[in-house]
């Protein structure tokens, strides 16, 4: 379990002020200018030696994709850092805690990683629903203005550094990296094909860089207290701390920073009250967000929740959102209710995801009622595959990884439902 005094979020539940002096009494903006007097590449180096991974899904080491940004500018074009603040992941809710209650680690984070990338400049990309998030980000970059740590000059460091918030209009694909650009430029936010990467072409075709909220907050604290630090927290490959955010059928629902790779039983005891109706009561748990496939009780209890754990079990640690569902769900509406999720929020650009996802989820309505024969979930499951990988972003894959963990785990239940529909069928028949 982690210990206070590792944590970073300390004011992730709000309990203090979100304001500029709460803030830097509880240590932001303390010292960044001593930060960023530190060569660009050395915090590189820094932020690689943490072991930090990408927080918005992939977990990507971050700084490596900071060493991907130009070094200078050879024909003049700016660079420009982006963060992901859309989170509109089923199940995620980590990064509006940051903004609403530290939004300052987020901002001295867009100065530090901003000035290590040689970026002109952060735009914060929040997804639309969140208003009141948006509005106390806006005031927190005032505050951060109104104090000479942005802008000209930023924390007197010689450098200048502007950080720019930009409201969605409430897309999912919206968070996919390409479209999130194409959306804050004004256009459709739909995925485009990679290359180019945003570091060589990204906003307004200049080298850019995308990272999630927690990737980007986290930085402030890893360089005060060391890279080691950091490293030392989980185990090797996947460090640090973590926000987890559990929902679904436990006593008290939260989001909790804990110690990467926690295990399962110990992170619901712990911060979560237990599973409602005890253990035994536990059927499957959704470990990263919607788009990652389930894993059944058995498998995950004493499982640690880190990427290369829960990849082990064919599923992922995605945003660490923890949905968990217990024998009282029922699992083919719940999977069924991701998928219309998926067809709802499909882009329509690639046809196997446009028609995909709409045939998916109608099969799997079918499914939900037994209107099918067993050779159907075959057919589900390889049309699956032919969604998966087959697309221009990864929306496709999101769709059908949920419905292959379904299968992989309740065929039973899936040719049970088959069967007592049959029967009832043949029950009807003989009236
Ligand atoms: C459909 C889709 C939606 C996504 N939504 C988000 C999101 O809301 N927030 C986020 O940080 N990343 C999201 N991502 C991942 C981003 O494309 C990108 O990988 C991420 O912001 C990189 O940040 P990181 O390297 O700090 O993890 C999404 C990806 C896909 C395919
Ligand atoms: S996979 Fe789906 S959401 Fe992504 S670009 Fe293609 S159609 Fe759009």
């Amino acid at each position: 379990m982690l210990d206070d005094k590792d944590r970073i979020f300390t004011n992730v539940y709000g309990f203090q002020p979100w304001g500029i002096d709460a803030a830097m009494k509880r240590g932001d903006w303390d010292g960044t200018k001593e930060l960023i007097a530190k060569a660009q590449d050395d915090i590189i180096e820094e932020v690689k030696a943490s072991g930090l991974r990408g927080r918005g899904g992939a977990g990507f080491p971050t700084g490596l994709k900071w060493s991907f940004m130009p070094k200078e500018s050879k024909d003049g074009r700016p660079s420009f850092l982006v963060i992901n603040a859309d989170e509109s992941e089923p199940g995620s809710c980590k990064d509006r805690e940051i903004i609403r209650h530290d939004p300052h680690k987020l901002i001295e984070g867009a100065l530090i990683a901003g000035y290590a990338m040689r970026a002109r400049a952060a735009y914060i990309y929040i997804r639309g629903e969140f208003i009141r998030e948006a509005e106390t980000l806006f005031a927190a970059v005032q505050e951060a203005y109104d104090k000479g740590f942005i802008g000209k000059n930023a924390c007197g460091s010689g450098y200048d550094f502007d950080v720019f918030v930009h409201r969605g209009a409430g897309a999912y694909i919206c968070g996919e990296e390409t479209a999130l650009l194409e959306s804050l430029e004004g256009k459709k936010g739909q995925p485009r094909l990679k290359p180019p990467f945003p570091a060589g072409a990204g906003l307004y075709g200049c080298p850019t860089t995308v990272n999630n909220v927690e990737s980007i907050a986290v930085v402030p604290t890893i360089l005060r207290r060391g890279a080691s630090w950091f490293a030392g927290i989980g185990r090797e490959g996947n460090v640090g701390t973590k926000l987890f955010q559990i929902s679904g059928h436990v006593e008290k629902p939260c989001v909790v920073e804990e110690a990467m790779g926690i295990p399962f039983r110990e992170l619901i005891e712990k911060h979560a009250g237990g599973i409602t109706g005890g253990w035994d009561n536990l059927l499957a748990v959704i470990p990263g967000g919607s788009s990652v496939p389930l894993v059944p009780a058995a498998e995950i209890i004493d499982a640690p929740m880190d990427f290369d754990g829960l990849k082990e079990l064919g599923s992922g640690l995605g945003t660490a959102a923890v949905i968990v569902m217990d024998k009282s769900t029922d699992i083919v509406r719940a999977i069924s209710r991701i998928s219309y999720f998926y067809k709802h929020e499909s882009c329509g650009q690639c046809t196997p995801c446009r028609e995909g996802t709409g045939w998916m989820w109608r099969m799997m309505e079918r499914l939900r009622e037994g209107e099918a024969e067993v050779g159907d979930i075959d057919m589900l499951q390889e049309v699956t595959k032919q969604v998966e990988g087959h697309t221009i972003c990864a929306l496709g894959d999101a769709a059908a990884w949920p419905i292959q963990g379904l299968i992989r785990h309740f065929r039973p239940e899936l040719e049970r439902r088959i069967a007592a529909h049959k029967g009832e069928e043949t029950l009807e028949a003989a009236e």
